[in-house]
């Protein structure tokens, strides 16, 4: 077992967060994550109140957290006074101005998660009153930006050091086994969060057809792009774009997004559709270079065993052998 000051902190078995998956983290999977002794997170996402409470109840009595998409939450506050009123076990701040509603956690007694991607925004959160801070590289998942795990999590180690030492810090981006969390406990993490990993897990809301497609990549093949968000009609703001599985859809209009934005509602349907039909030919899987680590798609509370299992090993001087 790794303890750590993230595990003493939330009381947890593993040093492992389940990343707030908009759509693909319901109350199923947080509640498989919390109980193998992680630190679960229902994806809240764009703020679907409703869909929220159904994911609260599917977690049944399982301590669970919520996540935002911080710039989208800032349109529909009530949704955040909503899951306060639940006492989620944390709340997770990404992709905006976390100013505005820290004060409103911190009052409801909730710890706040602020995940970055830079050094800037991290000292920015910190100043906020974050308990915890995610660095995630841009080889994550889903949005972010350009900086590197490798990078990015030292250099932030350093930074609350100096000036904040017991705000505690978490990686994310590329960790997808036992290898990836020891390094990442080796470059300053109390712990990581899992996106790519536990998107290929049995309780995760993906269609089979997306998780076949993605088990059979490599890393290779995710990209960077803002074309699936302009499909998608999102107005993501600068400088956040997002990692996904690269298919036709984004060989021909990753470089062409006026030419997306003429191509009109046709090809959009046509997105949607693909991506709910579990079409990866079609609708882009949303998922980060560390797919090409992962070889099938297990129970979570069998990934987090054997991921903690295997860096605990490691640790322990295996990795001299
Ligand atoms: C399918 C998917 C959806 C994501 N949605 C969100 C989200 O809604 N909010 C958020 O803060 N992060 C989101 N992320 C990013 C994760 O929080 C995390 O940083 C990332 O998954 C870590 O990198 P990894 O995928 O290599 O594990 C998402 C990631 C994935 C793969």
């Amino acid at each position: 077992m790794i303890e750590t000051r993230l595990t003493r902190a939330f009381g947890l078995e593993h040093p492992v967060i389940l990343a707030p998956m908009a759509g693909v983290a319901g109350g199923a999977l947080a509640a498989a994550v919390s109980r193998a002794g992680g630190l679960g997170l229902i994806g809240g996402g764009y703020g679907d109140a409703d869909w929220i409470a159904g994911q609260f109840a599917a977690a049944g009595n399982a301590p669970v957290g919520c996540g935002f998409i911080t710039w989208k939450l800032a349109g529909a506050p009530e949704v955040l006074d909503a899951v306060l009123a639940r006492r989620p076990r944390a709340v997770f701040l990404s992709f905006g101005e976390v100013e505005p509603f820290a004060e409103r956690v911190r009052a409801a007694g909730v710890p706040l998660i602020c995940q970055v991607q830079t050094r800037a925004a991290a000292a920015v959160a910190v100043e906020a009153g974050a308990e915890v801070i995610v660095a995630q590289g841009g080889e994550a998942g889903g949005h972010g930006a350009s900086r590197a795990t490798m990078t990015l999590v030292p250099e932030v180690a350093d930074l609350l050091a100096g000036q904040s030492p017991d705000t505690l810090l978490v990686a994310a981006g590329g960790i997808a086994d036992g290898r990836g969390l020891a390094a990442a406990l080796m470059l300053g993490a109390d712990g990581v969060v899992l996106g790519t990993r536990l998107w290929a897990s049995a309780e995760a809301l993906v269609p089979e057809g997306q998780a076949r497609a993605a088990l059979a990549a490599t890393g290779d093949q995710t990209l960077r792009t803002r074309s699936v968000d302009v499909v998608r009609g999102l107005d993501w703001p600068a400088p956040w774009d997002i990692r996904v599985l690269g298919n036709d859809f984004t060989d021909r209009w990753h470089s062409d997004l006026d030419g997306l934005r003429r191509a009109g509602p046709g090809e959009a349907a046509r997105w949607q559709q693909g991506f709910a039909e579990g079409d990866a030919r079609v609708g882009n899987p949303v998922v980060g270079e560390a797919v090409g680590l992962i070889a099938d798609r297990r129970p979570a509370g069998e990934i987090i065993a054997g991921l903690t299992a295997e860096a605990a090993a490691l640790l322990d001087g295996g990795w001299r052998t």
